[in-house]
């Protein structure tokens, strides 16, 4: 994939890059920073929360998340961040902690338009990554933040939200599921 940053669009489903595993970054250059930029673009041009590099159809661990605050949800006294303030771009993330307790939450994708379902993960997780800068930092995430790292993270491994809803949201999502994938 040698397409300049900015010529890069949306992945849909059953495009083979979302199935892929991911190459880590080891060069924290103009281009990851470019790409990075569009990523965020992209996920503002969709109204999504959070986007990975393979949706941009670069398959390299990066995900972009920008997950908005809601009034009267602060970060707790344990340093657990329920929103991001404004985008953060994740290299080569890792999930060092996840919470025993598990929430559903209905989930959707911006490479798979149309369906949503729910998707049981740990209600809080504690990730590590490092910036495009290559400075390692910490994030611990409740609420839809965390909901969404583990979703993204996901899609560096190949992993879609259809592999993991609930029986029956598979099957309410089966029609929209089968017209994708016939293009
Ligand atoms: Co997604």
């Amino acid at each position: 994939m040698n397409l300049s940053p900015d010529q890069l669009k949306l992945v849909l489903y059953p495009d083979a890059v979302l199935r892929a595993k991911a190459e880590p970054v080891s060069e924290f250059d103009d281009r990851l920073a470019g790409i990075a930029q569009r990523m965020i673009e992209i996920m503002r041009e969709e109204d999504g929360i959070g986007l990975a590099a393979p949706q941009a159809g670069v398959s390299i661990r990066v995900f972009v998340c920008d997950v908005p605050a809601h009034p009267g949800e602060q970060p707790g006294e344990d340093g657990v961040r329920f929103a991001t303030d404004g985008p953060i771009a994740f290299v080569n993330p890792t999930i060092i902690d996840s919470s025993d307790s598990r929430t559903s939450l209905e989930e959707g994708c911006l490479s798979l338009p149309d369906i949503r379902g729910d998707v049981i993960r740990p209600e809080a997780v504690t990730m590590t990554a490092q910036d495009l800068n290559g400075e390692s930092f910490k994030i611990r995430a409740g609420g839809l933040l965390a909901k969404c790292l583990q979703h993204e993270l996901d899609h560096l491994d190949g992993v879609l939200i259809i592999d993991k809803m609930s029986q029956m949201s598979r099957m309410k999502n089966r029609t929209k599921l089968r017209r994708l994938k016939q293009g």
